[in-house]
């Protein structure tokens, strides 16, 4: 498989068109919140090695500016900050792995111990040592899709390990 840089638009739109059935849902989900999960339809989300593929306008959650959502599977959340951007960070918790799966707004919560982060993946309580990973999110906006790369190395956040 490519890197999640090297594919082309063509690329993005095959996959899009040829969506798995989606692995949103894990049978971990019982500490997630159940309506965020529940929202996402099968054909919304291609899972690969190397990235996440969202058709945008299939999860009613992502539509309206500073929606959210997890996508457990992935270990991804997506957060809409404008009408064609989105910022994605990694679900996996910092302080012992679990599934960041709770959006609270204006927070995202850990249901293991507690850990509370803001939408911009910095830290706000609980025992996490950091942040959540920033992960690289591309906006095809003509094909409404939405490509995130999942192994995508961390942005720095001065303020990712504030109390
Ligand atoms: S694993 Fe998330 S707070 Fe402990």
């Amino acid at each position: 498989m490519r890197s999640v840089s090297s594919l082309t638009r063509r690329d993005v739109l095959g996959m899009a068109a040829a969506l798995l059935p989606v692995i949103a849902c894990t049978p971990d989900v019982t500490t997630a919140a159940p309506s965020v999960i529940d929202a996402i339809p099968d054909d919304a989300v291609v899972i690969t090695n190397d990235a996440v593929l969202v058709r945008v306008e299939r999860i009613p959650a992502l539509r309206p500016v500073d929606g959210a959502v997890v996508l457990l599977a992935a270990r991804v959340i997506l957060i809409r900050t404008g009408m064609e951007t989105f910022r994605a960070l990694s679900a996996e918790c910092p302080h012992s792995g679990c599934g960041v799966s709770v959006i609270d707004k204006p927070r995202l919560i850990c249901p293991c111990h507690g850990s509370e982060f803001d939408f911009r993946g910095d830290r706000l309580a609980g025992p996490a040592p950091t942040g959540l990973r920033v992960l690289r999110a591309d906006f095809d906006a003509a094909a409404g899709v939405l490509q995130v790369a999942r192994s995508s190395a961390p942005q720095l956040r001065p303020n990712s390990s504030r109390a």
